[in-house]
């Protein structure tokens, strides 16, 4: 026994330090892309037949799993990542158990088409988070479109449940899921030079290094945690999309935001501020070099003040720098950008002015200096 004491020790320490290990690393989920298959006996043409039929997951209700060349009346039904991809039917989920840290903040990138439903949302959970995300809208071609969607883990193991709460007609008519993958979130902490957090869109949530190389950010209650924290997408329908400075231009750093929908949707940040003292907000403002070209205009708003900035687009990637001098009014200013256009591109999708390099800083240290001088 007493020679055992040793080995104790280092099973405890193990133990001790195991957990924080088996976190799950960023990138696709075990099976994420469901390229993992299930056995052929575990299907009944494409239903998936079994509970625990496909590998890393678990379903209830009505789900297909869809293959190379699975047609949708006369349509063929592509499939974004890899061969294979799932459907859900009239309320069928499908659900897999993480491992994450405790206390952790984490956004889940996946991506969702329609195919023959109205029934155009899908309700994510990570109890005791649940949201609501509206599929309605299309913003690529392909009709396929990637979301993200964040959670603050409870708990070293929890379960995302996709949802799909339509009921149809047809029970087989539901949104087509496929490459789900986690990031974990560092929030943003507060520098020296600017009073809003995340100012260039620095922390957001996983993008594929492969394709699309963005993600729709979609609205949420104002108390949930956004992918894109603590800024906040406000709108009933329409997303935002975070695109990544490899394949889009950016004006500043690794990451930006482009305000998809006109007015329909605004991107929002709350920030304390003193009565009666001035600010001023800066940003870039311009197009990602995506081809949406056009007259684009971002507006900005922050206490009584606004500002429009006009960029004529020509969809090769241009930006510029917009300002706006304001005086609170209240202990806490929400500093708001929208969209004044709506714009599309060749191929019929939306798009819209990118925005980017978001600043506020109080301006009486200024005039205080000037005074001394
Ligand atoms: C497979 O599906 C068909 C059509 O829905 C049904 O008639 C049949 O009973 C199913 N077979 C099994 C083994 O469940
Ligand atoms: C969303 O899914 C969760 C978990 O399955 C469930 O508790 C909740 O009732 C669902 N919400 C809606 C509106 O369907
Ligand atoms: C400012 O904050 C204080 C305390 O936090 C509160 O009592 C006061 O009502 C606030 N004033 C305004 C204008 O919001």
């Amino acid at each position: 026994m007493v020679q055992n004491a040793p080995h104790a020790a280092l099973f405890l320490l193990v133990a001790l330090v195991a957990p924080a290990a088996s976190a799950i690393p960023d990138g696709l989920l075990p099976n994420g892309n469901f390229e993992e298959t299930p056995a052929k006996s575990q299907l009944n043409g494409t239903r998936v037949m079994g509970r625990y039929a496909i590998p890393h997951w678990e379903i209830s209700g009505f789900v297909e799993y869809i293959g190379p060349g699975q047609k949708q009346g006369d349509m063929i039904l592509p499939v974004p990542e890899g061969a294979y991809a799932v459907r859900l039917g009239n309320e069928a989920s499908i659900r897999q158990r993480l491992a994450v840290t405790r206390g952790a903040r984490y956004s889940v990138t996946f991506s969702a088409a329609r195919t023959c439903a109205q029934a155009e949302e899908l309700n994510v959970t990570v109890a005791p988070e649940s949201d609501i995300l509206p599929i309605q809208t299309v913003y690529t071609s392909s009709g396929w479109d990637s979301y993200s969607w964040a959670f603050k883990a409870r708990h070293s193991a929890v379960t995302l449940i996709v949802h799909n709460p339509g009921v149809t007609e047809d029970p087989a008519c539901g949104p087509l899921l496929d490459a789900f993958a986690i990031k974990t979130l560092h929030p943003p902490a507060l520098t020296k030079d600017n009073m809003l957090r995340n100012g260039d869109f620095e922390e957001g949530p996983y993008i594929f290094p492969d394709v699309p190389w963005w993600v729709l950010v979609p609205p949420l209650d104002e108390d949930d945690y956004s992918p894109l924290s603590p800024w906040m997408v406000l709108s009933t329908t329409k997303s935002v999309k975070y695109l990544d400075a490899a394949h889009y231009t950016v004006p500043h750093g690794a990451h930006a935001v482009e305000l998809l929908s006109g007015v329909e949707t605004a991107l929002v940040q709350d920030v304390a501020t003193v009565v009666g003292r001035p600010y001023r907000l800066e940003f870039s403002t311009g197009d990602a070099g995506d081809g949406c070209a056009g007259s684009l205009f971002v507006r900005a708003y922050a206490a009584r003040g606004s500002v429009t900035v006009p960029h004529e687009s020509q969809g090769k990637g241009a930006h510029k720098r917009g300002v706006l001098d304001f005086t609170a009014i209240a202990n806490r200013t929400r500093v708001v950008f929208v969209s004044m256009a709506y714009t599309m591109k060749n191929d019929g999708t939306l798009c819209g002015p990118v925005l980017d390099d978001v600043s506020l800083v109080g301006l009486h240290s200024h005039a205080a200096r000037r005074f001394l001088l």
